[in-house]
């Protein structure tokens, strides 16, 4: 029976090896408090080394302003890190199936609406109270998730949703519209090789000359920023402690963060 298979990836992620966390450079004060409480307790898939890379473009001068959103949330692991770093008068999105699973075609993760708002309760900066919540599917026009979240409002933008080649087409054009110019969108699964659907899905949209385009990856995530700004992050990225060498992806250079080693 298709529905008798676990969901998704066998191995959620949801270890902070303390070893890791001590080479980590974390200073801003509500992620350190995610990762001291919280991070280790929430389900899902989602690399401590995010922490160094998060806490990194939140330090950074620009793309201070908006909320965060994030298409497939399962139980809010990687949205609950996004989610500490705005203020109480940002906007946030949390957008998923939930209880609508028949509709996970490809049977990525299993969205749980009360797991995600016990977390929320527990661990979210704001306790979710600058969290809207929106039970469906990404690609249901009826959505209009572009007007209902806002053009240009967003400074991070997590795209973990369906993993198919439309999937990814539909929610990259989400993410290039309701981001800030300024603002940073991170790719799930990119070269997973359970999930070739995310990489084709990138490469298809990248064949439509967008204007957000590729600048870091590792840690089997894709940062990407809009076109004005690749100078900019590039040599933020090629500065940071975990990034190994420069590369090209797309037509664009892109720095890969490393996996394993530790800064220095
Ligand atoms: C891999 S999980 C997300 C993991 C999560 N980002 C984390 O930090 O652990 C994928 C999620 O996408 C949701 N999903 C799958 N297809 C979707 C769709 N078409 N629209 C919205 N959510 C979807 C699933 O319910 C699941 O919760």
């Amino acid at each position: 029976m298709r529905h008798a298979r676990p969901h998704r990836k066998t191995r959620p992620d949801h270890r902070a090896p303390a070893a890791e966390a001590e080479c980590m450079q974390i200073n801003h004060p509500n992620l350190l408090g995610y990762h001291g409480e919280g991070f280790s307790r929430v389900q899902g898939w989602c690399s401590d080394k995010l922490f160094a890379v998060i806490d990194m473009l939140a330090s950074c001068r620009i793309n201070k302003a908006g909320g965060v959103a994030e298409i497939g949330i399962h139980h809010g692991k990687l949205f609950l890190l996004l989610n500490q770093l705005t203020g109480a008068e940002d906007s946030s999105f949390a957008i998923d199936l939930f209880e609508h699973q028949t509709l996970n075609i490809d049977k990525s993760g299993r969205g749980n609406l009360a797991i995600f708002q016990e977390n929320l309760r527990k661990y979210d900066a704001h306790q979710g109270r600058n969290v809207r919540i929106i039970a469906g599917d990404s690609t249901d026009p009826a959505l209009d998730l572009v007007a209902t979240i806002g053009r240009g409002t967003l400074r991070f933008f997590s795209v973990d949703g369906g993993h198919t080649v439309q999937h990814l087409l539909n929610d990259l054009a989400i993410a290039q519209q309701t981001i800030t110019n300024e603002g940073v969108v991170i790719v799930d699964d990119m070269f997973h090789f359970e999930w070739p659907g995310v990489t084709e899905g990138v490469v298809r949209y990248m064949q439509s000359f967008p204007t957000l385009v590729p600048v870091a990856m590792g840690h089997n995530k894709l940062y990407m920023c809009k076109m004005s700004y690749h100078g900019f992050y590039l040599s933020l990225f090629e500065r940071c402690p975990l990034a190994v060498r420069r590369v090209s992806f797309c037509g664009w250079s892109v720095i890969a963060l490393s996996h394993d080693r530790p800064a220095g």
